[in-house]
């Protein structure tokens, strides 16, 4: 009997197969995907209704970013309930269904969990501060006392990712000034310790709640954070690379080596389960050889390849990454995760154009220079995912790249709403350009984003052309090329195969095969030959005769190879 997975995509499933090895995994930011309710926030009930376009589409699985309760400080990735879903966002019984669809139409659902930090309203931190230092309800976040006479000054140095200090001082029942609580994150992110019993079982108890609803799995958040180095020595980044992490030098809240005692740990929580279910890490860390880490053979499946997400469109840049990520992850047995773009990140549409250097979460405003046009971007943003979707493993797309959609540097200020801009008083823009509600229906409110024409941010005026109703009836739109890359890539199993490096192209060229398909990525200005004995399978923008133009992928069909 064949599963609905089997049936029209990419990601190979059934006996000796593991999905997530090749799959196209789609990442939905709820808030900005559908508004169903008409609040202008996106919801659980608008993805649903969008599943068919997603199946049409051809993805194999969907992450959907945090939609669990929570202040929305930093857009749900603060938690106060990890087993309830936000108003905002629905009900359980909204996830139910949403996870009935998918499954339905063949697509899984992986879930984001946020381990290192809750939100302050979460009853366990309510619960520390209203108890006394050193306290059981304490030990379960970070609390410290200060240094200074009086304890005014925070325990170290350390700053938190936002921007400001690290740590918060608290006032004790009695009113007095009290501990200290660190956050990398926001103030209202308050960091869990995770040398304490109470934490790690509490966790367990989580992945089993989803896992017992269906879920296929869970993206963890700042997977390389939640063991802190417990003599908190003082640290301060390079700021050039300080961010989410990926310093050469990993920080004492990063890369600790007792955070992958944790996802040993939740391995064997998964494997308690049938189905293949798994678990992809966000690990910022600087290089493929230690990302490769995660992915031990009794830890998580999957950790998204950060440098390649940071690789500049440079040839020989791409094929060392390429070449040492395929090396650091077949060390482990385990798949290539190659992404694009994130929530986190600037979209690749705009970001591969930039002339200047833009350090993630940084964001880019109205005066960043030189911020092409989504059009000139294009070729180039269209060029980079055909190449990726080529290479052997699974990968990541971020919701609206399939539309081609770019950055949306320009929105005004007071919509601006991401925690960084607010910390760093407006040094940084941070990460709203690339959570801009999607456009659907050119000619609907709110582009079809919600039928009252409400959106949490405003959308620009040129995203009008890029609504998906007008690319599916536009066979040379960015919608229909990543539709058509899906099922090829499907029909010739490129996310199973394996890649050879082809001689005998200029320097600027990325050049493979992967099984039967010959990969040409034209990085470079000048065009360049096809070779004459292989078939055009597809291109990212039309060649120019029998030349691959700059800034543009093609596959083709090597003749009698396999
Ligand atoms: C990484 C998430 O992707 C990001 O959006 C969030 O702000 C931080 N972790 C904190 O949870």
């Amino acid at each position: 009997m064949t599963s609905p997975y089997d049936e029209h995509h990419t990601a190979e499933s059934g006996p000796g197969h593991e999905w997530w090895r090749s799959a196209v995994i789609y990442q939905i930011y709820p808030r900005s995907f559908t508004d169903a309710s008409g609040n202008g926030v996106g919801d659980l009930a608008g993805a649903t209704a969008r599943l068919p376009e997603l199946r049409e589409l051809g993805i194999d699985a969907i992450w959907l970013s945090p939609f669990m309760t929570s202040p929305q400080k930093d857009a749900g990735y603060d938690v106060a309930d990890y087993c309830d879903v936000d108003p905002i966002f629905g009900t359980l019984a909204d996830f139910d269904t949403l996870l009935a669809q998918a499954h339905a139409h063949g697509i899984r659902i992986i879930v984001d969990l946020v381990p290192n930090h809750s939100s302050d309203q979460h009853p366990w931190f309510q619960e520390a501060l209203n108890s006394v230092p050193g306290s059981p309800a304490r030990n379960r976040y970070i609390f410290r006392d200060g240094t200074g006479e009086q304890g005014e000054h925070p325990p170290n140095n350390w700053q938190s990712i936002f921007g400001g200090a690290a740590w918060t001082r608290v006032r004790e029942a009695d009113g007095s000034p009290g501990q200290w609580y660190l956050h990398l994150f926001d103030s209202s992110q308050p960091d869990f310790d995770w040398s304490n019993e109470e934490v790690k079982a509490e966790f367990r108890r989580i992945l089993r709640f989803w896992l017992d609803r269906g879920v296929d799995g869970f993206r963890v958040d700042v997977a390389h954070g939640l063991v802190k180095d417990q003599d908190l020595p003082n640290y301060s980044p390079d700021e050039a690379t300080a961010s989410m992490g990926g310093e050469a030098e990993p920080a004492p809240y990063f890369e600790q080596p007792a955070v992958h005692d944790v996802y040993r740990d939740w391995r064997t929580v998964l494997e308690e389960y049938d189905g293949d279910r798994a678990l992809c890490g966000e690990a910022w860390v600087s290089s493929v050889e230690k990302m490769a880490l995660w992915v031990r053979p009794d830890e998580m499946h999957q950790t998204f390849n950060f440098e390649y997400l940071l690789a500049p469109w440079d040839a020989a840049e791409l094929r060392s990454i390429i070449t040492r990520s395929i090396a650091a992850f077949a060390e482990v047995g385990a798949p290539g995760t190659w992404v694009l773009s994130n929530h986190d990140v600037v979209r690749h549409a705009t970001r591969l154009s930039l002339q200047e250097d833009n350090p993630q979460g940084s964001g880019i405003g109205p005066d960043f220079p030189g911020v092409p046009s989504r059009e000139a971007a294009l070729p180039r943003a269209q060029a980079a995912t055909a190449l990726m979707l080529a290479l052997p493993g699974s990968a990541y797309l971020y919701q609206g790249e399939e539309l081609g959609l770019d950055e949306v540097h320009d929105l005004p200020a007071q919509a601006r709403q991401d925690p960084t801009w607010f910390r760093t008083q407006g040094q940084k823009y941070g990460r709203d350009g690339c959570r801009v509600p999607l456009p659907w229906e050119a000619d609907q409110p709110a582009f079809g984003f919600s039928a009252t024409g409400r959106s949490w941010l405003p959308q620009p005026e040129r995203w009008r052309e890029a609504a998906r109703d007008l690319q599916r009836q536009d066979e040379t739109s960015p919608l229909q090329l990543y539709r058509k890359l899906l099922r090829l890539r499907a029909q010739y199993s490129l996310g199973g195969g394996t890649l050879d490096w082809e001689p005998g192209y200029p320097d600027g060229v990325v050049a493979f095969r992967n099984g039967r398909v010959l990969v040409l990525a034209n990085v470079s200005a000048a065009a360049v030959l096809l070779p004459s004995e292989a078939r055009t399978l597809i291109s990212s923008r039309p060649l120019s005769g029998d030349h691959v133009p700059a800034d543009t992928t093609v596959w083709l069909e090597l003749p009698g190879k396999s």
